[in-house]
This record gives structure tokens, C-alpha cells and sequence, in this order.
């Protein structure tokens, strides 16, 4: 083979290799995100903590109120949730984040530590937030 062949070679299973890391990892931003803003209290593998912070993870009450989370996030809560069949009554500061921002965590969130929920639309959390409770 020529040098030539040789880089182009070289150069075209590098590109695979890009395209194969950023298969590994689809929501890398959403959970580069996550960790910088909400790992500190739900923890980096979404398990909450004890009686004070409710999980993410595997948790119905997530799962079930999809269309509250953008609002959730930015207009915070404080409010006595059952999640999982435990009552929480602490309080979340509100987190001033874009739609992108708040669908990229969601995605992350909805596909990481066995959940399994739906993907998110940046549209429709751009719709849920028009929904927040004033
Ligand atoms: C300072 C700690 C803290 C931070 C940071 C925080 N939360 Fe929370 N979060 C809480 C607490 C406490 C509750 C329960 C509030 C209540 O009982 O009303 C909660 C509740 C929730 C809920 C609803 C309950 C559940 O488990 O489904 C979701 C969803 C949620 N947080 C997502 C997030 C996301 C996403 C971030 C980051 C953008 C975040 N939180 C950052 C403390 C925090």
C-alpha cells in the first residue's frame, strides 16, 4: 500500500472509531449535565438518598409524571410525593435551565440505570414548560 493509501486507511478507521464511540455513548451531554446538576443530590447512578431525595431510577412517580419534569426543574418542588411507595416532603431549588438543556438530562435520565422510558422531544418539553403551574 501507498503512504498515501495508508493514511487514508488510518484516517478512515479513525472515523469509524468516532462514530462508534459516539454510539456507545448517545447522551453524553444529557448526562454531563445531569452530573454537574442534579448528581449531587439524586446521585451520579439516580438512587436518591435515603428518606430525603427520591430516585430516578427505576422510579414510578418519573416514569408516570413525564410531562411535570421540565416544570419540576425549573420552578423546583416542594410538595409530599410518593415515589416508589415512600413519601418524600423535602424540597428541590429551582434550576434555571434550557429546553435543550432539560431534554438532554431527560433522555439521559429516561434511557440510564434501567430505565427505560421514552425518549423526549425538545418540542414537547418546550410544550410541557407552557403547561408549568404558575
Ligand atoms: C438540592 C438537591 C436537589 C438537586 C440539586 C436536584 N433535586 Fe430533584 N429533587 C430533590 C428533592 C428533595 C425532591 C423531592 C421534593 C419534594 O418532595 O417535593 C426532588 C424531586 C425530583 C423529581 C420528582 C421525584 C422523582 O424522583 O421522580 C425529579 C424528576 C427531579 N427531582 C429531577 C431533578 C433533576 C433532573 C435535577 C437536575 C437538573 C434535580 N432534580 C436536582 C432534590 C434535588
Amino acid at each position: 500500500m501507498s503512504i498515501k493509501g495508508k493514511y487514508l486507511f488510518a484516517s478512515i478507521l479513525l472515523f469509524i472509531l468516532f462514530l462508534f464511540s459516539c454510539q456507545l455513548e448517545p447522551y453524553s451531554k444529557g448526562k454531563e449535565a445531569y452530573e454537574f446538576y442534579c448528581a449531587s443530590c439524586h446521585m451520579k447512578d439516580g438512587s436518591g438518598l435515603a428518606a430525603l431525595i427520591p430516585p430516578i431510577a427505576g422510579a414510578d412517580y418519573y416514569a408516570q409524571n413525564q410531562e411535570k419534569v421540565a416544570c419540576i426543574i425549573i420552578n423546583g418542588l416542594q410538595d409530599s410525593i410518593v415515589v416508589n411507595g415512600k413519601k418524600y416532603g423535602g424540597k428541590m431549588d429551582p434550576i434555571a435551565l434550557t429546553p435543550i438543556q432539560i431534554t438532554n438530562i431527560m433522555n439521559y435520565m429516561n434511557q440510564s440505570w434501567g430505565n427505560n422510558i421514552p425518549v423526549k422531544s425538545i418540542e414537547s418539553v418546550k410544550k410541557d414548560l407552557e403547561k408549568c403551574p404558575q
